[in-house]
């Protein structure tokens, strides 16, 4: 059997292809655009594992998706591709809409297609599972419960509004044609491969770089946090027992501000890497909040604890000591993130077949997304105080392959 999952070279979909692999071994094809958010380096530990079959491409290619389909026909597709920055999406909404909203509704038509071709069998086996977020149920007071599965949908950013989008597409596309579909809404992830645009990684590499740690306004806007393998465990979970129609919220039960998590980074590193100018949190910088920011999430994850018996592993102490041990470990991953070169390494891939071990395929649509178009938020995004030390520009985060692409057998 095989799945088919979108945006696993991201940071929380190439968690899951190793987790995947290395917990499960059932064959993974892996569906993404590789935008300025897909990392190819973040699946390297793969390299020659014949059953990673890596395919360059885009939600809203119906033709592609079609094919793909009908080749490989998975037993199951997990989305996770999506435009996923909240900052970005405020600065350029379009490419939010695009992916998420016209995208999910692209991949859900052709599922929905391969799916009726099923036998009887097949077809009620089939699981379409849609990874989505706690930002859709909008924004708590400090006294109000967490989020339920039952919590009104109130999604108050251009990201949240996408997604809050996609999720009711899933759900009709179940209760009016009756595809099979599961819906996760999970909190904020943090851990390994996760961009430095985001709260927790752009902390650790600005401080070890000397930078301004920003804190939007007063920093005392909560999230929950899960490490991103506890995300990963609880997609599989709802995928092999999530009864069919239904929403799991999931969470890790650690409630956050901002400022807090910030200096328990500084906290980390000053123990981890000592800096001889002193403590990081000389570094922190309060600047101006981000527009329409939600005050607080919290995540109720009782469903998924009763009905699958899923528990995050990690509590926050151990998650984060993980992570920033993992950014100190990977400098060079970091390096080539802030330099752009992950994206040159993309372009290796398609013209030196020979050192390339990632299994990408060779499909007709492939050659129609060769040119890999910069994405309007690189290129759009105003810098802030978050995005300015992220060193990809347009000029550097997308380099369109020039030479004709080789596609790799
Ligand atoms: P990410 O931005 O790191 O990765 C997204 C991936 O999708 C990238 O590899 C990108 O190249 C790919 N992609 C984007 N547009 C595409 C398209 N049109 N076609 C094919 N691939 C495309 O995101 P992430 O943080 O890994 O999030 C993954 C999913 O989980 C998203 O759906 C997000 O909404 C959801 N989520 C994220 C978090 C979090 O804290 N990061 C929390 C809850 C839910
Ligand atoms: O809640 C789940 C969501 O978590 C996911 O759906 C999103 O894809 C993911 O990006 C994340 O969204 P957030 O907006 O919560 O993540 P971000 O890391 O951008 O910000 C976390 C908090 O930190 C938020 O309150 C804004 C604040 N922040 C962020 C940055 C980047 C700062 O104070 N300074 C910063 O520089």
């Amino acid at each position: 059997m095989t799945i088919l999952i979108t945006g696993g070279a991201g940071f929380i979909g190439s968690n899951f292809v190793i987790d995947w692999l290395a917990t499960q071994g059932e064959p993974v094809v892996n569906l993404d655009a590789l935008t300025y958010a897909g990392n190819l380096h973040n699946l390297v530990a793969l390299n020659g594992d014949s059953r990673h079959h890596f395919v360059h491409g885009d939600i809203t290619n119906r033709s592609l998706l079609d094919q793909l389909l009908q080749q490989h026909r998975p037993r199951a597709v997990l989305h996770f591709a999506a435009e996923s920055h909240v900052d970005r999406s405020i600065h350029g909404p379009g490419a939010f809409i695009k992916t998420n909203v016209e995208g999910s509704f692209t991949l859900l038509e052709a599922t929905r297609s391969y799916w009726n071709t099923l036998e009887d069998e097949a077809k009620a086996a089939f699981r379409f599972l849609h990874v989505s977020t706690d930002e859709v149920y909008g924004s708590l007071s400090p006294e109000a419960p967490a989020f339920t599965e039952d919590h009104v949908y109130a999604p108050n950013s251009p990201y949240s509004a996408s997604k809050a989008a996609s999720d009711h597409l899933v759900r009709a596309w179940h209760h009016t044609y009756g595809l099979p579909v599961l819906t996760t809404n999970c909190s904020n992830n943090y851990g390994p491969f996760h961009f430095p645009e985001k709260l927790i990684p752009l902390m650790i590499v600005n401080a070890l770089a000397g930078k301004p740690l920003p804190i939007y306004g007063d920093g005392q806007q909560v999230r929950d946090w899960l490490y991103v393998r506890d995300h990963c465990s609880a997609i599989r979970a709802v995928l092999a027992g999530g009864r069919v129609g239904e929403t799991y919220n999931v969470g890790g039960w650690n409630e956050m501000a901002n400022v807090d998590i910030v200096h328990t980074v500084c906290k980390l590193l000053d123990e981890l890497q000592p800096s001889p100018q002193g403590p990081y949190a000389r570094l922190i910088t309060h600047v101006k909040d981000r527009p329409g920011h939600d005050r607080r999430y919290a995540i109720d994850a009782r469903k998924i604890e009763t009905e699958l018996g899923w528990r995050p592993a990690e509590t926050f102490d151990s998650g984060i000591r993980k992570t920033v041990q993992w950014y100190l470990d990977h400098p060079q991953w970091v390096a080539n993130v802030q330099s752009g070169a992950y994206r040159e390494w993309l372009e290796e891939q398609y013209t030196t077949a020979a050192g390339s071990n990632l299994s990408i395929a060779s499909t007709a649509s492939i050659a129609s997304t060769a040119s890999i178009a910069p994405t309007a938020p690189t290129a759009s995004i105003a810098p802030t105080a978050s995005t300015a030390s992220i060193a990809p520009t347009a000029s550097t985060a997308s380099p369109a392959p020039t030479a004709p692409i080789t596609p790799v057998a």
